[in-house]
């Protein structure tokens, strides 16, 4: 049974969560609760895997391993019910390195790409550096959870002619894991009006029951043809710095451009320790993941619970998959500025600015609780001490 409640020290072991806000912030002791990567340690079968690398010691040039294949095929198929062939997988270091290659053969500059608002902030920074045009569509709030408008979102498709939607499935920062129906009802209008999606998957594995995945291939039955998905391991092993990813692409016409595109930029030669942890990770972590799950649960619960009976008028949405809670501190009348500065200085500890997921995200902050929980206690407790002053 895997401990998560050991702490880990990963302060000087150059971790962005830990290390950098130290120099960023000029601030000692900062207890961080941001970036998506958890302080657990990974899976001891995929870290003997790395032993296994480094006992040999040879650290050449490396194909994709044949098993790898299996392992993401399998994996693919059994929780997520898709049917995949070798030659539909196209590795690539990072979900966002998959989606920026993306943009570049299925849209030409200037033309519009469509994102929700509020949304992971690296696809609008991919959008604009690709000088693709940024189109956003806000999110509604309903009973505490986000919904998407399609009828705004149809509108933008009119107006913009937009080529390209990006889509988090499920929702980062919001936790939404949106359903079949959702999913199909999105999908029907990006048929009707040509729009390709780039759904990104990298989180479909943190997912709480009730709520079930639906991967936008499956969601409705011609979806692969108008679609690609990217997805990674790492979110659900805790394998970040791996930067390892791959694309599903089932249409061949979609697979030759992108596979071309990647190929101009050379970025089709994956590195070891990323093919290693990958294929690691996906033989041997189901029985560590099914231990992960409960124990992000319960400290979502935890966290819920605090926030009720310390500071009930912090508005949580209780996310359905991830590990990330979107807070709505809006009640408390402080800026962004306000509210970001006085967690960090007085509080001594780390979340996301909301305003950096989209104008939406004014006055909330996103709350990454995956540690240990006695440092998710620590860092709540830190937040009640600005908020309660
Ligand atoms: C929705 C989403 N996509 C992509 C990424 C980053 O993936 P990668 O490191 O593989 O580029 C993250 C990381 O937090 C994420 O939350």
């Amino acid at each position: 049974m895997t401990n998560f409640d050991q702490p880990i020290e990963r302060i000087g072991s150059n971790s962005v969560k830990w290390d950098t806000i130290l120099t960023m912030y000029n601030e000692d002791d900062l207890l961080p609760l941001w970036i998506a990567d958890m302080d657990f340690r990974a899976p001891t079968d995929v870290l003997s895997a790395y032993q296994a690398l480094l006992t040999h010691g040879v650290l050449g040039y490396t194909d994709i391993p044949q098993d790898l294949y299996t392992a993401i095929i399998r994996w693919e198929r059994e929780r997520h019910h898709l049917d995949l062939k070798k030659k539909e997988i196209l590795f690539f270091s990072g979900v966002l390195a998959g989606i920026t290659t993306a943009i570049q053969p299925f849209t030409k500059p200037e033309e519009a790409i469509l994102i929700h608002d509020p949304v992971y902030p690296p696809f609008a920074t991919i959008i604009t550096n690709n000088k693709r045009k940024l189109v956003r569509s806000q999110l509604n709030e309903k009973d505490g959870r986000f919904v998407m408008d399609l009828a705004d979102i149809e509108e933008k498709f009119k107006r913009y002619q937009i080529k390209v939607m990006i889509l988090c499935n499920p929702h980062n920062p919001g936790g939404r894991v949106w359903t079949k129906d959702e999913l199909q009802r999105l999908g029907e209008l990006c048929k009707k009006y040509a729009v390709l999606v780039l759904s990104d998957e990298i989180h479909q594995d943190l997912i709480f029951p009730p709520h079930e995945m639906t991967s936008f291939f499956c969601a409705g039955t011609d979806f692969s043809d108008f679609s690609l998905q990217f997805t990674s391991m790492t979110k659900t092993f805790n394998l970040a710095g791996i930067k390892n990813s791959y694309a599903l692409i089932k249409n061949d016409t979609l697979r030759k451009q992108l596979l071309a595109k990647q190929e101009e930029n050379f970025q089709q030669e994956i590195n070891t320790f990323g093919l290693i942890g990958m294929a690691a990770a996906y033989k041997t972590g189901d029985t560590w993941l099914a231990e992960l799950l409960p124990y992000l649960q319960a400290n979502i619960t935890y966290t819920v619970k605090f926030f009720h009976e310390h500071l009930p008028k912090v508005k949580i949405m209780q996310p359905e998959g991830t590990y990330l809670m979107w807070l709505d501190f809006s009640a408390y009348g402080l800026s962004d500025e306000e509210l970001e500065q006085s967690l960090i200085h007085k509080g001594k500890v780390v979340l996301n600015p909301g305003v950096s997921y989209g104008p939406s995200g004014k006055q909330h902050m996103r709350l990454n609780i995956a540690c240990p929980q006695a440092i998710l206690a620590e860092g709540l407790q830190r937040i009640v001490t600005v908020l309660s002053e």
